[in-house]
């Protein structure tokens, strides 16, 4: 606000100087033109200025030896405890009320970091992560969204997410999975698209059990069989797996034509084995197509 007003007064300034440069001289040619580029060039400045505040904040990259927490700052006493245990975390990601930003750390992140009491978004993108344990997010359960998009995840432990009950987006995409943990209950949109997962690898009412379920994406898996899908779904993404059958039960109800569903608006099957026109009784309740082969 300070440097608006101050930018403001000094067009103010040199306008007016300007004004009064010309009554006193006759106006040369070129005077005119002088001040068309004085004022370009404020607008310039400006405009820098506010594309700059518009960007994010640049992560701070610090050496190994800073995750320690330094010396000098533990003799701070107000709030001491508290920086012990967010600094290391906020050093090396950024943290902002309730969002924590860690991407592409270095040096290499191999775990989930130690996160900040009441994180809600927690976007650890483009690490090096290979597992995510219990005790990852146990005490964080005010967690909204957490993205781990492209990471070496191979391994997570059952019960992982299965407690963060405001869990509502979850992102697993371009990792390493062949299974998926129990997923929370009110998780709204999910992702594990470009992973290794397999149908054994999914528990069979993994998904039909998240009522509020409304965007499930598996794109580019191995998966061999549609999984049953909740009531709330509204898109579906399983393009690139190995899905070569269907039944009439898989979207709609085989024994009730009546059934209409409605949620549903977007079914992705392209660059599977199955071929969509053997199965006409299975899309009757649907109001589009699946995208697919026919
Ligand atoms: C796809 O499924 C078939 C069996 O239906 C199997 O023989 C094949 O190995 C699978 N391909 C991949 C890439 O998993
Ligand atoms: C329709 O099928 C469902 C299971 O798919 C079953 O529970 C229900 O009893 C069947 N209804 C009739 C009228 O056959």
């Amino acid at each position: 606000m300070m440097d608006l007003k101050l930018l403001f007064f000094s067009v103010i300034f040199l306008c007016t100087s300007q004004l009064f440069a010309r009554e006193k001289s006759a106006p040369k040619p070129n005077q005119r033109k002088d001040v068309a580029l004085v004022t370009n060039k404020e607008e310039l400045l400006f405009n820098n200025r506010v594309f700059m505040e518009a960007k994010k904040p640049k992560k701070k990259v610090v050496t190994a030896t800073d995750y320690d927490i330094p010396d000098d700052l533990d003799q701070d006493s107000g709030g001491a405890q508290k920086r012990d245990e967010e600094l290391p975390t906020c050093l090396l990601c950024v943290c902002l009320t309730g969002s924590v930003y860690c991407e592409e750390v270095t040096p290499d992140m191999t775990t989930v970091p130690a996160l900040p009491k009441e994180t809600a978004y927690l976007y650890a993108r483009y690490n090096k992560i290979t597992r995510i344990t219990n005790k990852d997010f146990a005490d964080i359960a005010t967690l909204r969204r957490i993205d781990l998009t492209g990471n070496l995840i191979s391994d997570i432990e059952d019960g992982a997410f299965s407690k963060l009950d405001n869990l509502e987006e979850l992102t697993l995409a371009q990792n390493r999975l062949s299974k998926l943990p129990m997923l929370p209950a009110k998780l709204t949109a999910f992702n594990a698209g470009f992973n290794l997962l397999k149908t054994k690898g999914l528990k069979a009412t993994a998904f039909k059990k998240l009522t509020k379920l409304a965007y499930l994406y598996l794109s580019n898996n191995e998966i061999e069989a549609i999984p049953q899908l909740p009531e709330s779904l509204r898109i579906v993404h399983l393009q690139n797996n190995n899905i070569s059958s269907m039944t009439d039960e898989t979207f709609c109800k085989g024994n009730n034509t009546h059934y209409i569903r409605y949620n549903l608006e977007e079914i992705r099957l392209e660059n599977n084995p199955v071929d969509l026109a053997k199965y006409p009784q299975s899309f009757i309740c649907l109001r589009s197509l699946p995208f697919g082969l026919y």
